[in-house]
């Protein structure tokens, strides 16, 4: 834009000084007569509006004329602007005026644009002269200064555009981070139950295993092998008299038949076994015949004597539960035989403060020899009957006196089957 301005101002020197000034004078100077021409033509209003000043300088910086400041006419300056424009070349400045020439153009306070121009001598291509025109640059600095607005306007907006673009990104960006997050935590909850969960089930299996093998195993021992260990004793008693003769031909028939009855007890149970480790036939009775069914399966496999003593009872009670008294009575029982001769040996059953209290007795010394010799290695009859107990909420006691052992079990009645 600028060079086109100095284009346009060099074209109009051409035309209007470059006439004037062939006919300088010998010493360079230029006659006054051309001065006032030049006075009138830059004075007219249609050029003055537009040309602020003009000024011709010899090639050698010397200022020859100008239209406004005079008193500078005849001075010398150094300038390199019109060093370059009498070397042939067109030179252009926007705002830049510094030099002391232009002193008046200055203080005009102008948006100008400086041009200098070659001016040659007709038909040749000597320099004679340097024209220096100022023209009034108010257009050209207002739309400079407004196309330098819309570009801040158009850099600011698209700055906001840009920062409000990548606002929304880091937002979304951080708002898929932070739900991710959260699924993340979620899953991580959510494994950590389940293998919590898995932990607790696992132990659960395991207790539930655990307690399955007791129950199993308190049920083999107390169903078949104490009637199994019956029919040993009573084998063994046989076998003593076979070997002695002592005893009548009497008693080893009883001792034979007492063996039958407790081999048969004892494959019964484990036909019960086999099926569904449970003792089916204690479902249809009442907590009364139970007892007596054990009584009467332990008097009959010992030919001893047991009272029983029946309080306040319920008419029926969970099957576990009766599974439960059931072994519990057979166990003490089997130990009154064992280890108390089978001497004063008492069953009772009351209902007491909602618990059923079963009692069993018996009157035999303490330690006493087991009958025929027998010794067990297992020692599991005491922790059977507890474990029992346990699984039903209730209190075991084992008394021993001198007189005999009575054990005592207290089984919650509204805990139900559990
Ligand atoms: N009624 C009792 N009179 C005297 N001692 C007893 C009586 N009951 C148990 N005992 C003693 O307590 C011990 C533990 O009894 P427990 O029933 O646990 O084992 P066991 O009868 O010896 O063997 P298992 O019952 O495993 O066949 C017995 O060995 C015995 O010494
Ligand atoms: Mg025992």
């Amino acid at each position: 834009m600028l060079a086109t301005s100095g284009q346009g101002g060099s074209d109009l020197m051409v035309s209007f000084l470059e006439a004037e000034v062939q006919n300088l004078l010998p010493d360079g100077t230029m006659p006054i007569e051309t001065q006032q021409r030049l006075d009138r033509l830059f004075g007219g209003e249609t050029v003055a509006k537009r040309i602020v000043s003009v000024k011709i300088w010899r090639p050698d910086a010397t200022v020859i004329y100008t239209n406004m400041a005079k008193n500078i006419i005849g001075q010398h300056f150094v300038s390199t602007d019109v060093a370059k424009a009498a070397s042939g070349q067109i030179v252009a400045e926007f705002k830049d005026m510094i030099s002391a020439e232009s002193a008046y153009e200055q203080s005009l306070g102008k948006a100008l644009i400086e041009i200098y121009s070659p001016l040659y001598k007709t038909g040749t291509k000597s320099v004679i002269a340097v024209g220096e025109i100022y023209e009034d640059a108010s257009d050209l600095d207002a739309q400079l200064r407004s196309s330098r607005r819309e570009t801040w306007i158009v850099v600011c907006l698209t700055t906001l555009l840009m920062l409000a673009f990548l606002y929304l990104i880091v937002r979304r960006g951080s708002f898929t981070i932070a739900v991710q997050r959260a699924e993340l935590r979620e899953r991580i909850a959510d494994a950590q139950h389940m293998a919590s969960q898995n932990e607790r089930l696992r132990l659960e299996a395991n207790e539930a295993n655990e307690e399955l093998l007791g129950r199993i195993g308190s049920d083999i021992h107390d169903g078949p092998i104490q009637a199994l260990t019956l029919t040993r004793l009573r084998i063994d008693e046989i076998a003593e008299i076979w070997s002695d003769k002592r005893g009548s031909m009497g008693s080893v028939s009883l001792y034979l038949d007492e063996a039958r009855s407790a081999l048969g007890d004892s494959i019964d149970e484990l036909r019960h076994l086999s099926t569904g480790l449970v003792l089916p036939e204690l479902d249809e009775l009442s907590p009364r015949e139970l007892v007596e069914l054990a009584r009467d399966r332990h008097e009959g496999a010992t030919a001893t004597r047991v009272e029983l003593d029946f309080g306040e009872l319920p008419q029926t009670l969970p099957s576990a539960m009766k599974i439960c008294v059931y072994r519990i009575i057979q166990e003490s029982l089997t130990n009154a035989f064992r280890h108390a001769g089978g001497v004063g040996q008492q069953v009772s059953a009351t209902v007491r403060d909602n618990a059923l209290d079963l009692r069993i007795s018996d009157q035999g010394a303490q330690a006493t020899v087991q009958p025929g010799g027998l010794t067990s290695h297992t020692k599991l009859g005491h922790r059977g009957i507890r474990n029992r107990v346990q699984a039903f909420g209730g209190t075991l006691r084992i008394v021993r006196t001198e007189k005999g052992t009575e054990v005592c079990v207290l089984l919650p009645l509204d805990q139900g089957g559990a």
